[in-house]
Parts: structure tokens; sequence; C-alpha cells
């Protein structure tokens, strides 16, 4: 991607800010009220690229505030499915709602976060963040999201720093912090550990499951890796040639212990679905 300095920070991070399913940010106000969580209802989705039929009458009910993972083979359609829910690409057919608490329908603030952080390495940390928050947000304001969002993922003290200096795992952080300054109502996260080495990874998990906790939204998390899926998640979806092959609760309390030997028997039961054992 052409990277020149007249070219909006957004346009260079994700096209999620501009996406069918956002309404303009107001000025101050919309920042500083709790999320809304979005549920989802997903009803016969389908999507085609050329002669590729990639999902195949996708039906999916996600209560408010769920934390679900996507699993499945590489190629079976994971990421086409969370671009599809949070706006950067449209069904071919079906349909997608959204839901609030009341369940009444809702314009999702819906967020992505993926592998690699895509900061802007010319601004601070602080900056970064606040980009998240998108045009119309006063400095002062953005200032203050934006350390608030920092707290939320443990990076306070590196509010004035340039991303260059941070590790792998703290621009994953920052680029959390990002999706999380406008307090979204889904947060979707394709494979954001995957670039992390495993103890990093592992202290990341914690984190998405304490903002979660904390936050409150609904999160869709693509993961390649089953064990994390069931250390996360509330519900595991197996997607197999654009069908759901498996769809799992994982009703174990948390914190979760790595090691647990009932998600270690449910993530051998994933895994032997996704391998076509089951
Ligand atoms: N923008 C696109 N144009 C054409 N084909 C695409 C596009 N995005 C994804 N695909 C195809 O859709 C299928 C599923 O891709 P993807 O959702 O990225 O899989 P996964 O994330 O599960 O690895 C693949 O065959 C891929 O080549
Ligand atoms: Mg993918």
């Amino acid at each position: 991607m052409p990277i020149g300095p007249y070219q909006s920070p957004l346009a260079l991070i994700s096209d999620s800010e501009t996406d069918h399913h956002h309404q303009a940010l107001p000025e101050t106000p919309a920042v500083a009220q709790a999320a809304a969580p979005a549920g989802l209802r997903l009803r016969g989705i389908d999507k085609r690229f050329g002669d590729n039929h990639v999902l195949k009458g996708i039906d999916l009910d996600v209560p408010v505030g769920q934390f679900v993972a996507i699993v499945g083979k590489s190629g079976c359609g994971k990421s086409t499915l969370l671009r599809l829910l949070v706006g950067l690409d449209e069904p071919t057919g079906g349909e997608i709602s959204f839901y609030g608490e009341g369940g009444d329908t809702i314009e999702p603030n819906a967020r992505i976060v993926f592998q690699e952080p895509r900061l802007l390495p010319w601004i601070s940390v602080a900056d970064n963040v606040a980009v998240g928050l998108g045009d119309g947000v006063s400095r002062q304001t953005g200032r203050q999201e934006a350390q608030r969002a920092l707290a939320a993922v443990q990076l306070s003290e590196k509010a004035g720093d340039w991303p260059s200096k941070l590790s792998g795992g703290q621009r994953q952080r920052v680029a959390l912090a990002r999706a999380l300054v406008s307090r979204p109502g889904l947060l979707a996260l394709d494979e954001p550990l995957g670039a992390l080495d495993a103890l990093t990874r592992l202290g990341m998990q914690e984190l998405v499951t304490d903002v979660w906790r904390e936050l409150g939204f609904t999160a869709v998390l693509v993961t390649h890796d089953v064990g994390e899926a069931v250390h996360l998640a509330d519900r595991v979806i197996v997607l197999d040639e654009g069908r759901i092959s498996l769809d799992l609760e994982i009703s174990q309390s948390r914190p979760r212990r790595h090691g647990d030997p009932v998600l270690a028997e449910l993530e051998g039961k994933l895994l032997d679905t996704i391998l076509g054992k089951a």
C-alpha cells in the first residue's frame, strides 16, 4: 500500500473505519458512553468469489456479549466471515443483523484487529491509539481516551514512545487499544496473536480475556490454535468447506488453567472434527 504524507491515517490501518455498519462518530459524547454490546444474527450467509463458493448458507446466532472462537483449516473462509461481520465486505446472499441487550436492532460499532499491528511509524503510541476514534474528536478527548485504552492493555507508560521502540507483543497491544478506544460493541480478532512467540501469546490471551470481561463487548476470534480457542471462548465453531461442522460450548469457568483436562478433552474433539476424524 502506498504511504504518502497526505493520505488519511485511517486508510492505512483498515477499511473497517469506513464500513457501512458504522455511523460517523459524533463529537465527544459517543466515546464517553459505555459500549453497547451487539448480538449477531446470521441467516443463510453466502459468499462467492467468482466460481469459488466460500461460505455456503451460514446460520449463526451470537448472544450479546458472548466470546466466540472460529477455527478451521486454512482457506476454509474464517477471515472472509469476519470481514462480512465488520462490514469490510458484503455477502453474496443472506442477512446479517445486530441487536442490543433488549433485542432491538442496532448499528454495531464494529472493530477488527489483524495479525499485523499496522501502526503508523511516524506518530506516537498514544496518537496511534487515538486514530481509532476517527475524525471529529477533539485532540484533548483523543488524548484522554487513548490513555484510558492504553491503561486497559497495560501500556500507559508507553504513551509517548514511537512504535519502533516497542516489542512485537507491545505493538499488538497498541493495535488492540486502537480497536478498543471507540468502545466497540463487536470486536473481531483475526489471528491477532498468531505472530507472537509462545510465552508472549499466553500473556496476551489473559489480557484479551481481561479486557473482554471488563468492557463487555461481543468478541469473535479467529484462530488456528484450538488450545487458544478453548482457553478464551464461551463457544467454538468449526468451519469446514463453507459450513459450520461443529458448534461446541465451552462452559468451563474462568480463570481457566492451561493443561486443564476438561479443556484438553474439548481441544481433542475439535481437532478430530477439523482433521475429519470425528
Ligand atoms: N478478496 C478475495 N478475492 C478472491 N478470493 C478470496 C478473497 N478473499 C478470500 N478469498 C478466497 O476465499 C477462500 C477463503 O479465504 P479466507 O477466508 O482467507 O480463509 P481462512 O481465513 O479460513 O484461511 C480462499 O479460497 C481464498 O482464496
Ligand atoms: Mg484467515
